[in-house]
């Protein structure tokens, strides 16, 4: 079997992984280099170049990104540079990375929704399954049977407030709020609560399956995720989803890879 690469374009790092397509697994330690300041497409690109000298790596390549991706566009750019948006990135980072590489990009939260589908928490869950990674942002993958529906930037969306003053969800209740703000984990998780409960209005999921880096220290926020009718898990491949779910992604695009 090839080797696919997965490789997690973030708010705050840039993690890697060669990516095991039939068990989910890492088949060596994920590299982490931190996100250049500002994100710049030129600086991003160099750490790309970085991590994939780092495996040895030649081949398939399966990048997410923060933002709408359509046919290797980048669409939007909320927490990265604007430079990015109406690029062709897939073409910038195939021909920046060279002739050796064969890269596939989509959006960070989609790529965790397709791992969490396949190997993690929504493993063989009927009906609608909603991924929302808390990070840097609020990225939401929607999947129905397992099967996606990209671009879905839930994360988004307004919340009516008490005080008649709508709220952007992500800029209320991403985890980097929590952290600026300082908010209790009892806060944050209401904010997060009253932020899924919309959602659950709206999409009616059988579950929610709660992503990104917050995901490795769930115990001390999950209590107070409240919902009416369904139920919220942490993400099971925590915030390994996004190299994964890049990989299998990539594998389903490149020509000579199946899932094998
Ligand atoms: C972006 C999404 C992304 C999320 C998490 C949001 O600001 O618009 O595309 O999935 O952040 O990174």
């Amino acid at each position: 079997m090839s080797v696919v690469l997965g490789v997690d374009i973030g708010g705050s790092g840039i993690k890697a992984a060669p990516v095991d397509l039939n068990t989910g697994e890492l088949l060596a330690e994920r590299m982490r280099l931190p996100t250049p300041e500002g994100a710049e497409p030129d600086a991003v690109l160099d750490v790309l170049g970085r991590l994939v000298r780092h495996f040895d790596h030649r081949g398939t390549v399966g990048i997410t990104f923060p933002g709408i991706v359509q046919q290797g566009r980048t669409l939007s750019a909320a927490n990265v540079s604007k430079k990015w948006v109406g690029m062709d990135a897939d073409t910038f980072m195939t021909q920046g990375l060279g002739s050796d590489y064969d890269v596939h990009l989509l959006n960070d939260a989609d790529a965790a929704g397709l791992a969490e589908a396949r190997f993690g928490a929504a493993q063989g869950v009927r009906g609608v399954v909603l991924v929302v990674t808390l990070g840097t942002g609020i990225g939401s993958a929607l999947l129905n049977d397992g099967v996606l529906v990209p671009n879905t930037e839930l994360g988004h969306l307004f919340l009516d407030s008490r005080s008649g003053k709508a709220r952007h969800a992500e800029s209320w209740a991403s985890a980097k709020v929590r952290e600026d703000k300082e908010l209790s984990y009892e806060e944050w998780g209401g904010r997060v609560s009253r932020y899924l409960s919309h959602l659950e209005l709206l999409f009616s999921p059988t579950l929610f399956v709660l992503g990104g880096g917050v995901s490795k220290k769930a115990n001390k926020w999950l209590p107070y995720i409240q919902l009416e009718r369904s139920r919220a898990v942490p993400a099971a491949l925590k915030n390994e989803a996004g190299i994964v779910g890049a990989a299998m992604y990539a594998a389903g695009q490149a020509p000579s890879l199946g899932e094998g």
